[in-house]
């Protein structure tokens, strides 16, 4: 895997988001987050991200597949991860650590020094993926608010 740095494990490319990954990103995303809101589309998430930090959408691809995505974001006090996702076939090959890794080091180059991250409670098995890459969970009450300009419910 080769990441947009020198490091290099097998034939899937980390990189930053390039429009040219579009398709690919709605269709994995559609595949690993059917239930999602329409606010959390590729079409309204995506756009919105290249507004802001975007080298921290970050695609797997392999033979010109998006085979995996990562968004992430640092807002001066600690960084965040949305958006883990890696397609089925590809999945247990070692793609979904690299994408967090290479998020966390371009967090680290911003000088982030805490990455959080959200896992609903409906998707509690994919904590052990967490785990193994050094997260642990804490005891917190997740809140959130939507601002006046919010057209839907953004979660
Ligand atoms: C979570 C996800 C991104 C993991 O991607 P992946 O490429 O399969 O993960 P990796 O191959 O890098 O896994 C690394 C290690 O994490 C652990 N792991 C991976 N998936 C796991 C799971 N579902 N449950 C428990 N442990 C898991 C394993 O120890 C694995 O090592 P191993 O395969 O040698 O045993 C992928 O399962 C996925 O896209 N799930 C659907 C979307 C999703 O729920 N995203 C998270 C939103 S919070």
């Amino acid at each position: 895997m080769r990441t947009a740095g020198a490091r290099t494990f097998a034939m899937t490319d980390i990189i930053s988001y390039a429009p040219e990954h579009f398709e690919g990103v709605d269709r994995l995303w559609s595949e690993a987050f059917p239930d999602d809101p329409p606010w959390n589309r590729a079409d309204a998430a995506i756009p919105a991200k290249m507004k802001v930090q975007p080298d921290l959408l970050l695609v797997a691809v392999e033979d010109g597949t998006v085979a995996g995505s990562i968004m992430a974001g640092y807002d001066g006090h600690r960084g965040w991860l949305y958006a883990v996702a890696v397609l089925k076939t590809h999945q247990r090959r070692g793609i979904g650590a690299a994408l967090v890794r290479e998020a966390e080091l371009r967090l680290q180059a911003l000088g982030c020094t805490k990455v959080n991250l959200q896992v609903r409670s409906t998707n509690a098995s994919v904590v052990g993926f967490y785990k193994e890459l050094g997260y642990a969970v804490e005891e917190r009450v997740s809140l959130g608010k939507c601002l006046p300009t919010c057209t839907g419910s953004p979660r």
